[in-house]
């Protein structure tokens, strides 16, 4: 029995669709652990691009076992939506191979609506994908949500449905858009049940008789939009980090397994929120063009900056990080010098991590180190002996100054392009 739990390292879009596909050819098991559809994990095989949001990125292999479990915050509608498109382009998907945890909260047109008005009129926003993720996840910590479970019973689901509008209603008493009726939401998950229910199982019982299985757990997002570890309250509203492989899934913490943070050659981030190495200039432009860095599920342009190791740094010791799969260092191949930032000023202080006060995160200035570009093509290279010398230089700097090794480098977005140096898989 091995496993291997899969994350982000940054800001999200890190590249982990394209890792988990990659590892799933030797897990048996892949389980979507956390957040909902405000993932979009785009992967390329053959040349064919998929576009995954909700489903574990495991799903496109043959005989293996999809799991969604219960800390994932599911919208039926997008759901079955993502299942229609998958399986009009062949893929096949059925109870034998995908499994969602029955006691999963459901994501509801109430929750949508409500983080539409949070973001626009209430808090003044923090730029979420509207997906209604974090009311979702408030009213499951509130113990109002409903849970796949409860599409089993009409008149169950319709008294629980009642009280959560219930405790809603006054937030739009003068609300100008009306909020979706009880009726309007009782239709639409009366529908959705007779199509989710043949998933919905006891996840955590599936690992009972499945003992020398290889699971690989997937994370979304990335540790610094953690819910506690992120830049709050610029953040999702779940946990993203490893332990919450174990506790969204119900198996052991100690199966977690190899931790393999997902590591961009540079940085990223779609949303507001303090970025230290942003480069909201021409390189910032450049890094965006080169690396197609719009948002998979939005199309937001995502905002672009250079590796920050002090960022990479703190996730590898909150995550408990056993090594890095290092991505998009192709993106980089034409830069004649490359930053990286290497620790940050703030009134004159340097500070080597990030602190969490939003007021000392607005004075930070970075300090970048600068090393000269490899100006040669990196792209689709699968072994070490196929990257030019500085290129190598520059992942040598990178596990330096982050203190973690590369397990794996991505060299494209097709699925075959990586160079193994220690298989997470041993
Ligand atoms: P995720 O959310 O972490 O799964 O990442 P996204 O799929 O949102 O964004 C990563 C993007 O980079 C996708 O379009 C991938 O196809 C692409 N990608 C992944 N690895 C590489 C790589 O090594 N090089 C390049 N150029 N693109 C990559
Ligand atoms: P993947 O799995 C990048 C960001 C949003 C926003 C904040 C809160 O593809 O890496 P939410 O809708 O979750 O309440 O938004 O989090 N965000 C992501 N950014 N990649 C993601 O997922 C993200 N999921 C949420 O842009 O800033
Ligand atoms: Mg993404």
């Amino acid at each position: 029995m091995s496993s291997v739990t899969v994350i982000g390292t940054q800001w999200g879009d890190e590249g982990k669709g394209k890792v988990v596909d990659w590892l799933s050819e030797r897990a048996d098991i892949i389980v979507r652990f956390q957040g909902g559809h405000n993932a979009g994990h785009t992967l390329v095989i053959d040349g064919e691009t998929y576009k995954l949001s909700l489903l574990p990125s495991g799903i496109l292999r043959k005989n293996k076992l999809a799991v969604i479990a219960s800390g994932v915050v599911i919208d039926p509608q997008a759901l079955l939506k993502e299942i229609d498109e998958l399986q009009e382009r062949g893929v096949e998907i059925s109870p034998d191979n995908l499994v969602i945890a029955e006691n999963a909260s459901l994501i509801l047109p109430i929750h949508r609506y409500m983080d539409k008005r949070q973001e626009q009129v209430l808090r003044g926003g923090i730029g979420t994908t509207l997906r209604g993720i974090g009311p979702a996840y408030a009213d499951r910590a509130a113990r109002r949500a409903l849970r796949v479970c409860d599409l089993a019973d009409k008149s169950y689901l319709r008294t629980r449905l009642t009280s959560l509008l219930d405790h809603h209603a006054p937030l739009f008493s003068d609300s100008p858009d009306k909020p979706p009726s009880l009726q309007e939401m009782l239709t639409s998950l009366e529908e959705s049940a007779s199509r989710i229910l043949p998933f919905a199982q006891p996840v955590w019982r599936l690992f009972e008789g499945r003992r020398h299985a290889q699971i690989l757990f997937e994370g979304a997002q990335g540790v610094h939009l953690d819910l506690d570890h992120g830049t709050f309250p610029y953040v999702t509203s779940s946990r993203t980090v490893p332990a919450e492989a174990a506790c969204s899934s119900g198996i052991a913490t100690r199966r977690v397994g190899f931790v393999l943070g997902i590591t961009k050659a540079y940085t990223t981030r779609v949303g507001l929120g303090p970025f230290p190495s942003e480069q909201d200039n021409e390189i910032g432009e450049r890094l965006g063009k080169l690396g197609n860095e719009f948002g998979t599920v939005t199309n937001r342009k995502r905002r672009c900056g250079w590796f920050d190791a002090v960022l990479v740094r703190q996730s590898g010791i909150i995550a408990g990080i056993d090594g890095i799969a290092l991505t998009k260092m192709d993106v980089l191949d034409s830069f004649a010098e490359i930053d990286i930032c290497v620790g940050y000023l703030i009134d004159g202080e340097r500070w080597t991590h990030l602190p969490p006060h939003p007021f000392l995160q607005a004075r930070i200035e970075p300090i970048f180190e600068t090393m000269p570009g490899w100006r040669a093509s990196t792209r689709g290279a699968r072994s070490w002996a196929d990257l030019p010398a500085q290129a190598i230089k520059y992942v040598r700097r990178i596990e330096e100054l982050i203190r973690q090794p590369v397990s794996l480098l991505s060299t494209s977005p097709e699925r075959e392009d990586v160079i193994v140096v220690r298989d997470p898989f041993f």
